[in-house]
């Protein structure tokens, strides 16, 4: 799950990666023009250095004081003004100025190491990247981390970062790329998040526990991944904005409730939409038969009903179908044999007459006597009847999967 849409990061990532490699060279370069400079200065160390180096400096030195546990040695070898000689930091000409060095990167990926991040952090101004993926750093995220104007990829995840959602990342002017999932973040989501202009945004694994915020759609990321958080509530239609940037969303396991909105099917870019693991209801809305770049759609572990759609098991590029663990009744036409046209799927557990390892005829006979109209249970709009409570009752079989 975690590693889920790689394929799709490295494309997204390889621009950045290039202007690195095109610039890693660069740390020899600066080998000679500190030695040019030499002359100029008194203190042998300060002469290898400029202003930002040195401010990198005292911001990774106390980084270094607050790191308690450092298993491979990264930071072994932090010492001295030679801040670009430090493992994993990596330093590139300033785009503005090419004769002087700036810290551009800190890739301390797998480190496993243990600390915070201290409030000197915001003294590395020339930041575009940060990667700091699979460690134990733990509390809050320094609000000095607003100076990092140039940030334009954040990395934090799988790390014991806690409190509510970090504001001070939504005031970082560059930032594309937003990644701190696995993380012990709480609380809301703030919908300010879905005003930047981000790339991809990928907050599973936490412990948000509010709504998907009704303005989901104003934002611009492609990849959009909720998962395994308990949002609640249902996904908003305002959804349907997002069509001209968004191609996967994962909803996996968020306590979503209500009916799929048809707007999902405006989404006419998606590649991966999977829902599983949650309390839909209703039946699938017809329009995802219109998302002819679909790739992977998965309904799994709902309280889904009526019937799977022939548009739906012919449309061009699915290959992986699952929508086990439903109430579906009736497959129309070639859905019936998806063997056919060479599409993975799984309808286990529904209420598929013909079909093996079905739900039993009690679990299906009662839900099918509380039908759900969708046209009454529009996210945000309240309904007048009882109806839209009466979902939640169906008791869940407790078969677990074999
Ligand atoms: C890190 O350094 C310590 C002390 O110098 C050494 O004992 C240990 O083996 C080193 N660990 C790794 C992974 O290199
Ligand atoms: C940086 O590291 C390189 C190679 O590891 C070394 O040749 C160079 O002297 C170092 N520079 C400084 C200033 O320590
Ligand atoms: C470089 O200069 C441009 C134009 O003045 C400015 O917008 C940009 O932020 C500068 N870049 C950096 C890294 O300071
Ligand atoms: C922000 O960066 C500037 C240098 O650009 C530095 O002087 C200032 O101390 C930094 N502020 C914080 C809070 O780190
Ligand atoms: C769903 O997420 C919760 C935490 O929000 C977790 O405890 C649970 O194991 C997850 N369930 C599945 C099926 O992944
Ligand atoms: C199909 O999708 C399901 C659910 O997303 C996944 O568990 C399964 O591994 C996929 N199968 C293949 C062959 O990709
Ligand atoms: C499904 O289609 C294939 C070939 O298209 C056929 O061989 C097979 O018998 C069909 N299965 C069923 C259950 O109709
Ligand atoms: C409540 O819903 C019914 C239809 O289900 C409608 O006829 C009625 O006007 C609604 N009442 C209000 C106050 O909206």
């Amino acid at each position: 799950m975690a590693s889920y849409p790689l394929s799709h990061l490295i494309l997204l990532l390889l621009p950045v990666f290039a202007f690195y490699f095109n610039h890693i060279t660069a740390k020899h370069a600066h080998t000679t023009t500190s030695i040019h400079h030499h002359h100029h200065k008194n203190n042998h160390l300060k002469a290898k250095s400029n202003n930002r180096l040195e401010q990198a400096y005292i911001a990774l030195q106390a980084w270094k004081r607050v790191i308690y546990s450092d298993p491979f040695n990264f930071t072994s070898n932090w010492n001295g003004l030679s801040v670009c000689n430090y493992t994993g930091i990596y330093c590139t000409q300033h785009p503005n100025d090419t004769t002087t060095q700036v810290v551009a990167g800190v890739d301390l990926n797998h480190g496993d190491m243990a600390g915070f991040l201290p409030n000197e952090l915001g003294l590395l101004t020339d930041l575009a990247l940060l990667h700091l993926n699979s460690n134990r750093f733990c509390g809050i995220l320094p609000k000095t981390m607003s100076n990092l104007t140039q940030l334009f990829e954040l990395d934090i995840s799988n790390n014991r970062f806690v409190g509510p959602f970090p504001y001070v990342l939504l005031s970082l002017p560059s930032l594309k790329y937003l990644d701190i999932r696995f993380n012990e973040f709480e609380g809301i989501l703030p919908p300010q998040l879905f005003n930047k202009n981000l790339d991809a945004i990928f907050l599973n694994n936490n412990r948000f526990t509010s709504v998907i915020p009704s303005n989901l759609g104003t934002s611009t990321a492609s990849v959009v991944v909720f998962a395994n958080n308990r949002l609640g509530g249902c996904l908003p239609p305002s959804i349907a904005k997002f069509a001209n940037t968004l191609e996967e969303l994962l909803l996996i396991n968020t306590s979503i409730t209500g009916c799929l909105p048809t707007e999902v099917g405006f989404l006419y870019k998606l590649k991966v939409l999977d829902v599983s693991f949650n309390q839909i209801v209703g039946s699938i809305p017809y329009s995802i038969a219109g998302l002819a770049h679909l790739e992977l759609l998965n309904l799994g572990h709902n309280m889904m009903s009526g019937i799977v759609p022939e548009g739906i098991c012919v449309l061009p590029s699915l290959n992986n179908f699952t929508f086990s663990y439903n109430f579906f009744c009736e497959e129309e036409g070639i859905c019936t044999n998806l063997t056919s046209k060479g599409i993975v799927f799984d309808d286990r557990r529904n209420c598929l007459p013909e079909k093996p390892f079905q739900r039993s005829k009690r679990e299906c006979d009662a839900v099918e006597k509380q039908p759900v109209d969708c046209f009454e249970h529009i996210c945000g709009i309240k309904s007048n009847t009882t109806s839209a409570v009466t979902f939640h009752h169906i008791p869940l079989p407790s078969t677990s999967p074999p």
